[in-house]
């Protein structure tokens, strides 16, 4: 079988992005064929794209799709031909048209969620499970600064967060975007391109500070983030999409109130299958029960993907998006 698949063969802009005709074999032992009807679009692509996360040579990038099983390995056990499945943690792949995964990357769609959905929530639902309920144990005595609010991962965050009971404070880039917010169910939203984000956070709290920042910005507020918290507060840096955190110095730490410092990562807090699979359930009972929706912001054509980066890194874009497979 053939699959137009985009390969990276040197790390750059969104122009290094090309599309190619692979030839896909029958899978092997616990593998599946997947064909995508939909693939989802995350910031982490950009870093795979760039180099910022460097990956072997020629590379296939894109760690979520959602579609349907089309061809069986020897030995799979969970998946059969016609399922409807999803997967969000790679292996790096999902932009093109038909591909081969290890069926245990795969999560099998309940009934009540389309592949669109799916595509478009499974990796930063997940994301935000882990983050809301495992590195920072939300509850509603707790006040949270969401950096990004507008955008895929911090609309579903914001959704959750409220659902847990907590106060949510978020930035964003614009006015369009704060007024989404809001919409959203955030509390306050702080321009942080017009104001000084710090002292707006403190005018907000009475100056006591938040018990947890979740920066996904990184370079342009991680620091600025730091003098936010409450004593005792955490700083969970889970992004880069405005280039790396500087290095923070452990002496900062107690100068600023015992505060605590985490890096995570979705693929640590899910490298188990079982946790995996008991993310993605959380994922999904929060949707059947309306705690939160996908908030699909744009609809694009995969094979747009070059436009759709450029996008994405120069902010345009709201909530998740979602890439519809024309090949
Ligand atoms: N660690 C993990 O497990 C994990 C998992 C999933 C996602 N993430 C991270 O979560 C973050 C959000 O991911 P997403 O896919 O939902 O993206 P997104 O939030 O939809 O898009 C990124 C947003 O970051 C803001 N931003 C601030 N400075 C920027 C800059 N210099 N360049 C580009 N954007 C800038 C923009 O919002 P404003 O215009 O409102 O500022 C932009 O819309 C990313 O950093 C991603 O890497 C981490």
């Amino acid at each position: 079988m053939k699959s137009k698949t985009i390969i990276i063969r040197n790390p750059g802009p969104a122009e290094n992005m090309k599309w190619e005709n692979l030839n896909i074999d029958s899978p092997s032992q616990g593998f599946v064929t997947v064909k995508h009807s939909y693939v989802g679009l995350n910031y982490i692509d950009t870093y795979h794209r760039s180099g910022l996360y460097p990956l072997p040579l020629p590379a296939t990038i894109g760690m979520e799709g959602a579609g349907e099983v089309i061809d069986t390995g020897e030995e799979t056990k969970l998946l059969k031909k016609g399922d409807k499945v999803v997967y969000a943690l790679g292996p790096p792949g999902s932009y093109s048209d038909i591909r081969n995964i290890p069926e245990s990357k795969c999560i099998k769609l309940p009934d009540y969620v389309d592949d669109k959905t799916a595509a478009a929530l499974m990796l930063k639902g997940m994301t935000v499970e882990y983050l809301a309920e495992r590195t920072f144990p939300l509850n509603n005595k707790h006040t949270v600064l969401f950096h990004a609010i507008a955008g895929g991962v911090g609309q579903i965050a914001t959704q959750w967060i409220k659902n847990k009971g907590a106060k949510i404070i978020g930035t964003a880039g614009n006015r369009e975007k704060a007024e989404i917010a809001k919409n959203n169910g955030c509390d306050e939203v702080i321009l942080y391109n017009d104001t000084n984000f710090v002292d707006a956070v403190m005018d907000i709290t009475n100056g006591e500070g938040v018990n947890v920042v979740y920066d996904g910005v990184g370079k342009a507020t991680a620091l600025k983030s730091l003098d936010c918290l409450a004593p005792l507060g955490m700083l969970v840096i889970f992004g880069n999409s405005s280039g790396n955190a500087p290095p923070i110095d452990p002496s900062l730490l107690a100068s600023k109130g015992s505060l605590f410092l985490t890096r995570p990562t979705l693929m640590t807090y899910n490298s188990k299958a079982s946790d995996m699979h008991k993310s993605a359930k959380r994922v999904f009972e929060m949707l059947k029960s309306n705690s939160i929706s996908a908030n699909i912001g744009n609809e694009y054509l995969l094979s747009d993907i070059v436009n759709v980066h450029k996008a994405l890194e120069n902010r345009e874009t709201k909530g998740s998006i979602v890439l519809k497979n024309d090949h």
